[in-house]
């Protein structure tokens, strides 16, 4: 048995070394490099090798660092160590990897299992040593030594040896981890500026720990203006200020707990300039030890707000079109049918008394009275399609488009039409925009002619009325173009128009109809 005052100077040597470098090493790619040259030195072998699992390509072991002697020619067989690849059990270090034991080669020109056994020979290496490098739980690779003469086992270097593998798999372990841990912090990092909704973190105080760059830009502050500063005083309005220092003291008071975390609740917001804005908040208490932190997501909804008002005036106009589609409907019956209705009873009552009296009279009175129920009945008929289209009910937007071009007063072309029948809404909204867009073309656009398409594609009806007119429609100007886009989008559909002044005017509506 060796004891530690008859080791060699040289192994005493190394092991110093090895603990030098492991302890101020950084990196595992830095300090291999540096343990080779520590123990190849100290132990006179020649060149080296670390070898390490590879994880892209498991199971296998490839070398990722090495070392060689002053002096020492064998860049053949150093090439070939970097480009190959072991299995398990593979080799001298695929052996080691495998049983996690150190192994000794006499002369690896001769071993039946060592795949460079020729560069070896050319490079004139035979003896050759190697030891697992060991974490707690698992063998991470291996490091290998070659030396041109021929060497016996030698049991404590062996022990050694062992006991620097175990060394050196602690250290790559820990930086490992230490590098996972900082990967994984830059991850979020990197979420969180990546993050669209504005994510602000405070502390206890309310004093601001992290801005995002959302919050940054959403709220007008650079980085360095908001780091320490008080939350409040930054993004909240003057008058809403104490309420929120208030709430947050509370919420510190009861541990970090209240009714307001977690909770999507809609606020006002200040930018750096003083303007305010509405803004959709979340607040969490975030999980770190010592006193609460809170992180709120924070998100501008002007524009939802904005959409949300510009729904609600758009069911009110559809509504009130509505109603006011019903007063003319009472008013046409009530001045047109209804009066000639009226009329014509009264002319059958003065026709049957005349009848009694005066028979010719009484059959003049009796033709009137027939004339007038007739052109009631006529009235009603008319009225009734101004509701709604027979022809459309019947026949489909292809004969109903047809009707409205070839009644059309002005030159007009239907270019294409549906063949198959659509959702009778689809279909009725289709009707109504090419009615409408025909209808201001007569009365407004001045042109020589007009066309008219009705495409259906991906399950879409697309709809384009043309005209080569002046041109200058705006929807802001009257209520037909507008009623239209409510209309559309009651179906969730889109209407655009394009009318240049002078350049005619296109008008083009998309349904959904799938
Ligand atoms: N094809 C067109 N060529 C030129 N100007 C047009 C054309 N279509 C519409 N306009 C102009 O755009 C305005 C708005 O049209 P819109 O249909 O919305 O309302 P309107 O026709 O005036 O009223 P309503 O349709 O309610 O009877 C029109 O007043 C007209 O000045
Ligand atoms: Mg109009």
């Amino acid at each position: 048995m060796h004891t530690r005052a008859h080791d060699s100077p040289g192994l005493i040597g190394a092991e110093h070394s090895v603990a030098r470098s492991l302890a101020y090493g950084e990196r595992p790619d830095d300090v291999y490099p540096r343990v080779l040259a520590a123990i190849g030195e100290a132990l006179g072998w020649l060149l080296g090798s670390v070898w390490e699992a590879d994880r892209a390509r498991s199971p296998s072991i490839v070398c990722v660092a090495s070392w060689q002697a002053p002096g020492v020619e064998a860049t053949d067989f150093r090439e070939i160590t970097e480009s190959i690849r072991l299995g398990p059990g593979e080799g001298l270090p695929g052996r080691v990897w495998s049983s996690g034991e150190p192994a000794w080669i006499d002369d690896v020109t001769t071993d039946p299992n060592f795949p460079r056994a020729a560069a070896a020979k050319r490079a004139g290496l035979h003896a050759a040593v190697a030891f697992p490098i060991r974490s707690r739980d698992r063998i991470l690779g291996a490091i290998e030594f070659f030396s041109e003469e021929h060497r016996e086992p030698d049991e404590r270097a062996l022990e050694t040896m062992a006991s620097f593998g175990a060394q050196i798999g602690q250290f790559v372990e820990r930086r490992r981890a230490e590098e996972a841990v900082r990967e994984a912090g830059e991850l979020k990092r990197a979420m969180l500026d990546a993050a669209l909704d504005c994510i602000i973190t405070i502390d206890h105080r309310g004093r601001v720990i992290d801005f995002n760059p959302a919050a940054q830009a959403t709220f007008g502050y650079g980085v360095a203006e908001v780091a320490g500063r008080e939350m409040a005083e930054l993004v909240v309005p003057p008058s809403l200020r104490d309420r929120h220092r208030a709430g947050l003291a509370r919420c510190v008071a009861a541990g970090g707990t209240g009714d307001l975390l977690d909770r999507r609740i809609e606020i006002t917001g200040m930018r750096a300039d003083g303007s305010e804005f509405p803004v959709e908040l979340t607040i969490t208490r975030i999980d770190v030890p010592g006193p609460p932190k809170f992180t709120g997501y924070l998100r501008d909804i002007t524009d939802r707000l904005a959409a949300e008002a510009e729904l609600k005036a758009s069911r009110a106009r559809i509504v009130s079109a509505g109603d006011e589609e019903r007063r003319r409907i009472e008013r046409d019956l009530h001045d047109g049918a209804q009066q000639r209705l009226v009329a014509a009873t009264l002319g059958l009552r003065l026709a049957r008394r005349k009848l009694e009296q005066d028979g010719d009279e009484g059959l003049r009175l009796l033709d009137e009275a027939i004339d007038d129920v007739v052109g009631a009945t006529n009235e009603l008929r008319e009225l009734a399609r101004g509701i709604h289209p027979s022809v459309l009910t019947e026949g489909g937007l292809g004969p109903a488009l047809d009707s409205l071009v070839s009644g059309c007063p002005v030159a007009a072309e239907l270019i294409a039409a549906p063949e198959d029948r659509l959702a009778q809404g689809v279909e009725s909204a289709a009707y109504f925009t090419v009615a409408e867009a025909l209808t201001n073309v007569v009365r407004y656009a001045e042109a020589s002619l007009a066309t008219v398409s009705a495409v259906v594609s991906d399950g879409v009806l697309a709809i384009e009325v043309t005209d080569d007119g002046c041109g200058g429609a705006d929807p802001a100007a009257g209520s037909g173009l507008r009623g239209l886009a409510d209309r559309l989008a009651a179906l969730e559909g889109t209407l655009a128009v394009q009318s240049p002044a002078g350049a005619g005017t296109t008008l083009r509506a998309r349904i959904p109809c799938a």
